[in-house]
């Protein structure tokens, strides 16, 4: 969903599945970028890697099991006696990166749901104990200021969409590409495209947006990522928390 290579998406991708210890239940995200990340796993598990996955999407949870990773339901994953989520790996659409001089640069907040899958992105991203989020650094930027993706009940979405105008933003609804009429989440959903220009305080449009009645989920993630490995044409730089 980005103009960055693809070469470098997979060095950000391969570098965070790098990370995963033996015996951790892992966060699989949605996305060219996560799919690198998963193919490799994939290739650790073929080499005696012993995890589980946890899938963000329909899309990443068919690349999994394609590749050999043994899957458990989100709610296996994290009901009281379950194992958790130790580690998550995703894409975004956007990441804040902070100069950060001294202890180099800094993980800010997100925007992610380009594939739609933000809903499902966030549960499993959150509920992990680690977040890594894997780009390239067409992703990167100072000032979060694109469309926030905004997954609605289909029966909310013009009184949603009032809503964002009435805070200052501009919905579209997201239509399909290879079938006449809007995209469908995984989960029976609408998606709007909110466009609010730079977004200055996402912590506070991320709250205004969770409180507006029959929005289930969007696509700004504040506070949750751990580290952000960007992949260039010759190598990784980590920005973390
Ligand atoms: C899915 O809904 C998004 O959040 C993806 O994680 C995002 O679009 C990143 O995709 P690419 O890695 O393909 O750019």
């Amino acid at each position: 969903t980005s103009g960055g290579s693809d070469a470098a998406k997979r060095r950000a991708g391969e570098s965070a599945a790098e990370t995963v210890a033996d015996g951790e239940v892992v966060g699989l995200g949605t996305g060219s970028t996560a799919a690198h990340a998963i193919r490799r796993l994939g290739d650790r598990v073929g080499s005696g890697l012993d995890i589980r996955g946890v899938a963000t999407s329909f899309a990443s949870r068919e690349l999994a099991a394609d590749c050999g990773i043994p899957l458990l339901d989100l709610d296996e994953a994290a009901g009281p006696d379950a194992p958790g989520i130790d580690v998550a790996i995703d894409g975004a659409d956007q990441v804040a990166v902070g100069g950060g001089e001294d202890d180099g640069p800094t993980a800010g907040p997100l925007i992610k749901g380009g594939g739609a899958a933000h809903a499902r992105e966030k549960l499993v991203d959150a509920a992990a104990d680690r977040f890594l989020v894997v780009a390239d650094p067409s992703k990167e930027t100072p000032v979060l200021d694109r469309p926030v993706p905004v997954e609605v009940l289909p029966a909310g979405r013009t009184a949603v969409a009032e809503a964002v105008r009435a805070t200052g933003g501009e919905p579209a609804l997201r239509r399909a590409e290879r079938k006449d009429g809007p995209v469908v989440t995984d989960n029976g959903n609408l998606v709007l495209d909110c466009a609010f220009g730079a977004i200055d305080d996402p912590g506070a449009l991320a709250t205004t947006l969770a409180t507006t009645p029959g929005v289930v989920e969007h696509g700004v993630f504040v506070d949750l990522a751990d580290e952000v490995h960007v992949g260039t044409e010759t190598g990784v730089r980590v920005a973390r928390r």
